[in-house]
């Protein structure tokens, strides 16, 4: 067996344990990113090898943590492609206003900013009270700096940016508090804004979505997870509902792609068809 089959048997052997003893599926994350990730952990741990950090990873929760943060790319921010926002502004919200009370679900939410950004833009469209967004993701730590709301002050500059040029009508910086060197979000932000951990790979779907984000999240999933994933937003979403995905993402040769259709090119905003199961 050469090196490198080793140490992908030693991913393969590492990532059914961590199914094993925590419940967390990465064993069918995207290969090459995954080994990436992993030998990156490795490289900054005291470990030469995955089987010898193995056993430990494996007793020791905190550890096990540590390679998790290393695993899951959390990068994230406010009004991430403008001009996605754009777009559920201008072509989406319209048609959530035509229902009394919708559910959004940001799956693979990270820090929040989507969150945040969306009940932004829900607040200046009119709809606060109307709606309640569940944003989700499979890291506790990432939930926890979530339900915070804490931005380092240093970013706001590109998130203003990314907000003016998604359309923003107001201020942005009506929507936080400078303090030091870190931007807290307003507060009243996040009434009807729900945190809480879930794993795409693993946990039930979410019932009667009106909208569902998931973006940038399946990029590091292999095929047939992407698969399945798409397969629990699809029955998560009610009929005429709305699912947005990254801009390196799409529908096209899935499943369920038959069901929907793009609201206009290159959004990655897909409109679930009305009679389709
Ligand atoms: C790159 S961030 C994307 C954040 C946000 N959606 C955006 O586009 O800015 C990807 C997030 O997906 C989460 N993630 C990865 N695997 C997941 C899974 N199986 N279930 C839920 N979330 C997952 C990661 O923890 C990470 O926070």
């Amino acid at each position: 067996m050469t090196a490198s089959e080793l140490i992908d048997l030693e991913i393969k052997l590492l990532t059914e344990g961590i199914f094993q003893v925590y419940g967390y599926d990465f064993r069918e994350y995207a290969e090459a990113s995954l080994r990436r990730r992993m030998t990156q952990w490795l490289s900054g741990s005291a470990f030469a090898t995955l089987s010898e950090a193995q056993s430990r990873l494996l007793r020791e929760p905190h550890l096990f943590e540590n390679l998790l943060r290393g695993i899951t790319v959390n990068v994230s921010e406010m009004f991430r492609d403008p001009s996605f926002f754009k777009a559920l502004r201008e072509r989406v919200v319209p048609h959530l206003k035509t229902y009394p009370f919708v559910k959004i679900w940001h799956a693979g939410c990270s820090t929040g900013e989507e969150a945040y950004s969306m009940a932004i833009l829900l607040r200046e469209e009119g709809m606060q009270g109307r709606y309640r967004i569940y944003a989700t993701d499979i890291d506790a730590e990432v939930i926890r700096k979530a339900q915070e709301g804490i931005y380092p002050l240093q970013e706001l500059q590109r998130f203003t940016r990314n907000y003016q040029q998604a359309g923003g009508k107001a201020s942005f910086a009506d929507y936080y508090t400078a303090r030091y060197n870190r931007a807290i979000i307003e507060p009243s932000l996040r009434e009807n804004l729900v945190f809480a951990t879930h794993n795409l790979a693993v946990d039930a779907d979410f019932g009667e979505m009106h909208l569902i984000l998931c973006r940038n999240v399946m990029i590091y999933f292999n095929q047939s997870l992407k698969e399945k994933v798409l397969n629990l937003l699809h029955s998560s979403l009610v009929t005429g509902g709305f699912l947005c995905l990254g801009a390196k993402e799409s529908l096209s040769h899935r499943r369920i792609a038959d069901c929907y259709h793009e609201i206009s090119p290159r959004t990655q905003i897909y409109r679930r068809h009305y009679g389709c199961p």
